[in-house]
């Protein structure tokens, strides 16, 4: 791990707010969640969370809010959805992507270490793609269960970052790129632990779902691709330019010729407080 300043991969997205163009994030997001497998996690998630109309959601970590958009669909008139997120940037996006929307869904900034509501507040918690970059989990995971109420549903997803399989020739040089990503994430690891660990917090019913999501070039290169180029300039993995350079040729001829494969899996918990 190499300190911060201002970088721009998708593993420091708990300094949105502090990188160099934020924007980064907010299109990093976008692409991402354009992937299919990703409609497939948000609707295991939803399905997760159980009935929704009438309820009041939360979204923790919500990002540009889509996702909280189309839970205030599902909610219906009678229900709220409530979009938090660490970074303004991501706020703001949010809240400019509601304009003139009739749906129920408000957003603020806050931090899932210290969630500003008063106990049991949500009938619903959600909490995709965060848990991998909060400092604490300990913090994040009784913050999310104290604001669910007795009774109520958590739905979460996260990456196993390890998980990541590409194509290449150089299997060495490969596992370094992914370990270091990984291990870039404050919690690269914590899907693999994500059943015995709410199990232990006594959240009953828990169904844990695998997801693979196809990772699309554009992908890869925005997620590991990014990571690779900031960490080889900033000193994060010991590679020349010229080894940056060899091993990014292998990936672009084969995308070249439409053999570029890359796939990452996570996994998606759900239950009742
Ligand atoms: C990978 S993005 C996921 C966004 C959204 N959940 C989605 O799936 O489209 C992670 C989000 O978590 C936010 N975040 C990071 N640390 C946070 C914290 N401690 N509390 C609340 N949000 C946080 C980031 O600002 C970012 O918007």
């Amino acid at each position: 791990m190499y300190a911060n300043t201002g970088l721009q991969h998708s593993g420091e997205f708990t300094r949105v707010d502090s990188a160099k163009d934020s924007n980064w994030f907010i299109r990093f997001m976008d692409l991402a969640n354009s992937l299919p497998e990703y409609g497939e996690v948000r609707r295991a998630l939803a399905e997760g969370l159980g009935p929704l109309t009438g309820k009041h959601v939360l979204d923790i970590g919500c990002g540009t809010g889509d996702d909280a958009r189309e839970l205030a669909a599902l909610v219906g008139p009678e229900g709220r959805v409530t979009g938090i997120d660490l970074s303004e940037a991501m706020v703001d996006e949010a809240r400019r992507r509601s304009i003139g929307s009739p749906l129920p869904v408000e957003f603020a900034v806050g931090d899932v270490r210290r969630l500003g509501f008063a106990d049991e507040s949500f009938d619903r918690v959600r909490v995709k793609l965060v848990r991998q970059h909060c400092p604490d989990l300990d913090d994040a995971d009784s913050e999310a269960l104290r604001v669910t109420r007795k009774g109520g549903r958590i739905a979460i997803f996260d990456y196993d970052f390890d998980t990541l399989a590409v194509n290449h020739p150089d299997r060495a040089a490969t596992r370094a790129a992914v370990h270091a990503f990984c291990d870039n994430h404050r919690h690269g690891w914590n899907a693999r632990s994500l059943e015995s660990r709410f199990l232990d917090l006594g959240v009953a019913g828990v169904s844990l779902k695998p997801h693979t999501v196809r990772m699309s070039f554009a992908f890869f290169q925005a997620s590991l691709g990014e990571f690779v180029n900031t960490a080889v300039a900033h000193g994060g993995l010991d590679w020349t330019r010229e080894e940056l350079a060899s091993w990014w040729r292998p990936l672009e001829e084969a995308e070249k010729r439409s053999r570029f494969f890359a796939s990452i899996s996570g996994f998606s918990l759900s239950g009742t407080r």
